[in-house]
């Protein structure tokens, strides 16, 4: 599986012409689509858990595959909750989900994030960090909306706060992303290259795109400054 995989090809030259336009149309628009049962029940499962441990900072790997980031992370933040959340039940059950010596501060959870964000926004839960690690890229023109920053659930991704921080193999989705960020939280977000040493990568992922010698990107924002009111603000779904 590793050291052979392709470079990002695109038929889009650099950031996309109608990325502002679809930013500010997400921007002043309520995302209102219904909560899938799976994921409100993961939710409720999340919170339970959030409380009878006495609500402690909560860390979010949004789309954490099979998980192992997630398990790094709840090692790297012992007194937070560290969550992670993917749609695919056959990746999670490849990573330590199943393991019984786990953190007592790991959640890995099958849901779908684009209403788990909502359902965490629309309860007041905010973030002290959140990761986006290696999400699906897009690359063609035409699927701008299926990019994090395209979708109109953006803007309660931001209103999450916390430290926020996407990596990728594809400069343009974190220039684009930056972008985006740039604009809600009327920050400068640098995009930075980013070479862990071998044997430090944080994802299955990265460690694959790493051995197959692709550039590799990471923006990071603090959001925690952001309104969490105004015309994005989240309403219940
Ligand atoms: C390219 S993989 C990266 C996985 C992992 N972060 C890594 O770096 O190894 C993107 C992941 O996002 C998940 N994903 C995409 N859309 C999702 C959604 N709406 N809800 C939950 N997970 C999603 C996919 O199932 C997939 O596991």
């Amino acid at each position: 599986m590793f050291g052979n995989s392709l470079p990002v090809t695109s038929n889009q030259d650099g950031v996309h012409p109608d990325l502002q336009r679809v930013l500010e149309r997400h921007r002043a628009a309520h995302f209102r689509k219904p909560v899938s049962a799976h994921t409100l029940q993961a939710f409720e499962r999340m919170q339970s858990i959030w409380s009878k441990a006495g609500q402690p900072p909560l860390v979010l790997d949004a789309g954490c595959g099979v998980g192992w980031s997630t398990l790094r992370l709840a090692l790297r933040h012992p007194d937070h909750l560290v969550v992670g959340v993917d749609q695919s039940a056959e990746r999670l059950q490849r990573g330590p989900a199943g393991a019984d010596d786990n953190p007592a501060n790991l959640l890995l959870l099958r849901a779908d994030l684009v209403d788990f964000w909502r359902l965490l926004a629309a309860h007041g839960m905010a973030l002290a960090h959140h990761y986006l690690l290696y999400p699906t890229p897009w690359p063609r023109k035409q699927h701008l909306g299926r990019r994090w920053h395209g979708h109109p659930v953006f803007p309660v991704m931001v209103a999450l706060g916390g430290t926020l921080e996407c990596r990728s193999n594809w400069i343009v989705y974190l220039q684009e992303f930056a972008i985006a960020l740039q604009i809600s939280s009327g920050a400068a977000v640098p995009v930075l290259a980013w070479d862990p040493p071998e044997g430090a990568a944080l994802t299955p992922f990265e460690e694959k795109y790493r051995a197959s010698g692709h550039g590799l990107w990471r923006c990071c924002a603090d959001l925690s400054e952001v309104s969490r009111t105004g015309p994005h603000a989240p309403v219940l779904p």
